[in-house]
C-alpha cells in the first residue's frame, strides 16, 4: 500500500524530470549536460554519486539493515535524430532526440530513489542506482563493469519503456528477450578506370553488389531453421560517377542471434563468403568485425520477483507475454555477471506511444512512468526479502 502512496506523491515530479531530460538529448558517451543534472538531482536527495565510465554515475542508497545488493539500472543517451513531434517540451539540441525513452528511464530511476530514500527503514542490504552511457552503441555497460559497477551487486533490474506494449502493462518474462548484437565493415578494393573499358579495371561496385546477395545464405543455408538469426546490410557505399569504375566499395551491416553458437558461426561465414565472392571477381575484402552486446537472457528466479512485484504495484491484470525481439542492448553485459530481469514496460495509448522506438515522431504515454519506478522499488525490496 505504501510505495502505491509513493508513487503517487512523486508522479508529477518524475514526468516533470522525464520532460527536462526530454530538452536535451546527448550522443552516447557525450551525455555531459544530463550527466550534470542528474548529478545535481542526486546531490539534492543527498546522495552522493559518483562518476564512471565517463558520463556515468554511480549512487548508493544503504539500508537500515545488512542484505543483498540490489542494482537498478538506467540509460541515459539519445540518438541523432531531428524530432518531430511538435511536444512543448521538445528538444532543444538540433538533430539529436530522446526517441528512445532513455529520458523516461532516468526520471523513473531518479524517481525510484526518491521512494526507495522514504523506504529507507525497509531496506535490507543496499541498493545501487546505475545510470549508464552509452547504450545506443553498445560501449557503456562494459565500461561501468569493467570501473566495478557490478562489485558486491547481487541482482541488477532493467527496464526499457517499450511502444509495442499498452499501457498499463509490463513484460518480465524469464528466457531470452533481445538478441546479441554485432556489426561489422567490409571493405573492398578493386582497380578504377574507364567506364568504357571495364577490363582494363577491377569493379568494387560489382563485387560488392554480388556481396549483397551472397550474404544472405549464411542465414539461409547455414544457420539451422530452428534457431531465430538474422543479417542484415544497412549501408553500400560505391562509386563516384556513370563512366568510372569504381575502385573500392563498403558495406557494414549486422548480424543477431539468441543463441552463443549461433552468433560465433557469423564471422567465419560472412569472412569466407566475402572473400571468395569478391575473388570471383578479382577484388578482395577486409572485415572488421565488432562484438556488441550478447542476449538479454532473464533469470527465471528475477523474473518470478518481478513478475509479483509488477502485480502489486500495477494490478493483477499488468504483466503480458510479449515476443522476444531481434533488437539489442547492452543490459545483457550486466546479466552475464549477475542474474537480473529487463522488463518491457507498455507505453502505447492510441495516438500516444503509435510510434516505434527510434522514431522522430516517438512519444509516450508519461502516465505510466511512476508504475515503473515503482516496479523497480516493490522488486529491490522483495529481492532482499
Ligand atoms: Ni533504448
Amino acid at each position: 500500500m505504501e510505495i502505491k502512496n509513493l508513487t503517487a506523491k512523486y508522479s508529477d515530479e518524475i514526468i516533470r524530470n522525464r520532460r527536462e531530460f526530454h530538452r536535451i538529448p546527448e550522443s552516447s558517451g557525450r551525455e555531459f549536460k544530463t550527466s550534470a543534472l542528474i548529478r545535481q538531482k542526486l546531490l539534492a536527495m543527498g546522495l552522493t554519486p559518483q562518476s564512471m565510465a565517463g558520463t556515468g554515475l554511480v549512487a548508493e542508497i544503504a539500508g537500515a539493515r545488512a542484505g543483498k545488493t540490489v542494482a537498478l539500472r538506467s540509460d541515459m543517451d539519445a540518438l541523432p535524430l531531428a524530432e518531430k513531434t511538435g511536444a512543448a517540451y521538445c528538444s532543444q539540441h538540433e538533430g539529436f532526440m530522446h526517441a528512445c525513452g532513455h529520458d523516461a528511464h532516468i526520471a523513473m530511476l531518479l524517481g525510484a530513489a526518491r521512494m526507495l530514500l522514504d523506504l529507507r527503514q525497509e531496506i535490507r542490504g543496499g541498493v545501487r542506482l546505475i545510470f549508464q552511457p552509452a547504450e545506443e552503441n553498445s560501449a557503456g555497460a562494459r565500461a561501468m563493469i569493467a570501473e566495478g559497477v557490478l562489485h558486491h551487486v547481487d541482482t541488477i533490474f532493467g527496464l526499457h519503456v517499450w511502444s509495442g506494449l499498452d499501457a498499463g502493462t509490463i513484460s518480465v518474462e524469464a528466457g531470452p528477450r533481445m538478441a546479441s548484437a554485432d556489426f561489422w565493415y567490409i571493405d573492398i578494393r578493386g582497380k578504377g578506370g574507364h567506364g568504357g573499358m571495364p577490363h582494363d579495371g577491377i569493379d568494387a561496385l560489382i563485387a560488392g553488389a554480388a556481396l549483397v546477395n551472397s550474404l544472405q545464405t549464411v542465414v539461409s543455408r547455414e544457420i539451422s531453421p530452428l534457431e531465430p538469426g538474422v543479417l542484415s546490410i544497412g549501408e553500400f557505399r560505391a562509386g563516384a560517377l556513370p563512366n568510372i569504375i569504381a575502385d573500392s566499395a563498403f558495406l557494414s551491416g549486422t548480424s543477431r542471434a539468441f543463441n552463443p553458437l549461433v552468433r560465433e558461426q557469423f564471422p567465419a561465414a560472412i569472412k569466407r563468403i566475402a572473400e571468395h565472392t569478391a575473388a570471383a571477381y578479382r577484388a578482395e575484402i577486409k572485415l572488421r568485425y565488432d562484438f556488441g552486446s550478447p542476449a538479454v537472457e532473464n533469470d527465471p528466479a528475477c523474473s518470478e520477483i518481478a513478475e509479483r512485484a509488477a502485480r502489486k504495484v500495477m494490478g493483477e491484470q499488468a504483466p503480458v507475454l510479449m515476443e522476444k525481439t531481434m533488437g539489442g542492448e547492452d543490459f545483457a553485459d550486466y546479466q552475464q555477471t549477475v542474474p537480473g530481469v529487463f522488463a518491457f514496460l507498455g507505453i502505447r495509448n492510441g495516438e500516444t506511444g503509435a510510434y516505434p522506438q527510434h522514431s522522430p515522431f516517438y512519444t509516450l504515454d508519461e502516465s505510466v512512468l511512476p508504475h515503473g519506478a515503482a516496479v523497480a522499488v516493490q522488486y529491490a525490496l522483495d529481492f532482499q526479502a
